[in-house]
């Protein structure tokens, strides 16, 4: 199987041996402790995962604007999108600033209860000029209005920087049992379905027809042996469709359009960031670390708006050094329903043109199911449609 991401071996930073874990958790509860932000929280999850491998916490100032600019951790390796945890004033307490261990408390959960115990290597104040810098290296705009720049523009100013162990996994493993994996599961599923070449699927929505003919055709061009769904479960912006109901469409989807044994239904705790180009690398990085051999990215990859061009996530995997990374990427041109061909397919691949394609912006599928009614066959699939509609009419009542 493919190596994980500059280590030989996954690194997850979940304190995975019992009786450790039942004396951190005792610990952590007379620490002080500060609550980190949902983006911080996540990030410990995926640290805890393994799909971080090979980071062991949370990045200080130099590392994050070495990550910022130049894409490289301060060691060297190859790492796109700054991982860091950072507070607002309020949170640093004259406990907290007079000690180098903390526990770290999830605001995801009822009761923010500890998610984590931290050395705290250094506490340090990020400048307005540090943060923009950042953010727009990281984002590609500073712009407050862009869906990911205010859960990081708007978290504080205090960099708590060290290295973490994971005491849990968050509210991902209650809320989609069926679903959550680790790297670490994922590697072992992989191993034991016997597959060799896998092409992970990023996803944040139900899928619809264009999703699952990505799949497809990307499974075929690289003659894999499976297929790894990987959706996103965390916090999404406003309007983006909710875990639970995206899983049951995508399960719905599988099982009637798939044949049996070819797909890995699974998802992963981090909140999406939107931020295109930087985010497809990051995606890259732990499809990596969980197995995959290749990786699927397409048009408007973790995009939002008008904020990157439909191909700038491609293009960028062409800028970092041909060492960065080990999974290859599969480029998936626009897909779509042709009149014409009467069926789903890649721009390219049919000799046909804008005036014979048929989308429905997203804006326009709202609508549609919004109003009780079905998105057309040449979007998604009945199964799929009809679970979409039940939500929104349970939205609209
Ligand atoms: S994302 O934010 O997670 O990228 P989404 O779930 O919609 O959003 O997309 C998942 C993957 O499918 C991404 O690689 C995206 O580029 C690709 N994709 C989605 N729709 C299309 C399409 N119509 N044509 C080509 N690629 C697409």
């Amino acid at each position: 199987m493919i190596k994980p991401h500059g280590a030989e071996t996954l690194t997850p930073l979940y304190v995975s041996d019992d009786a450790e874990r039942t004396e951190l958790i005792k610990e952590a509860e007379q620490l002080p402790s500060v609550t980190v932000s949902s983006g911080a929280a996540a990030s410990a999850v995926m640290l805890a995962s393994g799909y971080f491998t090979p980071l062991t916490g949370y990045m200080n100032i130099a590392e994050a604007t070495s990550v910022a600019n130049d894409m490289k951790l301060l060691n060297g390796l190859f790492w796109p999108i700054p991982i860091m945890n950072i507070v607002p004033d309020e949170q640093l307490t004259e406990a907290v600033k007079n000690t180098d261990r903390i526990a770290l408390r999830d605001p995801n959960v009822e009761g923010e209860p500890v998610l984590a115990v931290m050395d705290v290597s250094a506490i340090e104040i990020l400048s307005t000029e540090q943060k923009d810098l950042i953010i727009e290296k990281t984002f590609g705009t500073t712009d407050p209005e862009h869906p990911g720049v205010p859960a990081f523009a708007e978290v504080g100013d205090n960099v708590l920087s060290g290295p973490i162990q994971v005491l849990n996994y968050s509210y991902f493993p209650e809320d989609f049992p069926g679903t959550f994996r680790t790297a670490v599961e994922i590697r072992e599923d992989i191993a034991a379905r016997g597959w060799d070449k896998v092409v992970a699927f990023q996803t944040r929505n139900p899928m619809h027809r264009a999703h699952e003919e990505l799949c497809k055709i990307a499974q075929r061009k690289v003659d894999a042996d499976g297929v790894l769904i990987h959706m996103l479960l965390g916090k999404l912006k406003p309007g983006d469709i909710p875990a639970a109901v995206r899983d049951n469409a995508i399960r719905a989807m599988v099982k009637h359009y798939f044949p049996e044994n070819t797909v890995s239904i699974t998802g992963y705790g981090f909140d999406m960031l939107y931020a295109g180009p930087r985010e497809a690398l990051l995606h890259a990085v732990f499809r990596q670390n969980c197995g995959a051999s290749h990786f699927i990215v397409g048009r408007d990859h973790a995009g939002a708006g008008d904020y990157y061009g439909p191909f700038d996530a491609q293009a960028i995997f062409d800028d970092i050094p041909t060492d960065a990374l080990n999974i290859e990427i599969f480029r998936g041109n626009w897909t779509m329903w042709c009149n014409k061909c009467k069926k789903i397919i890649m721009m390219g691949d049919c000799p046909h043109g804008n005036d014979d394609y048929f989308t429905i912006s997203g804006t326009k599928q709202r609508e549609i199911l919004a109003a009780g009614e079905p998105l057309p066959p040449e979007i998604a699939r009945p199964e799929v449609a009809e679970i979409l509609m039940q939500y929104y009419q349970s939205e609209v009542n």
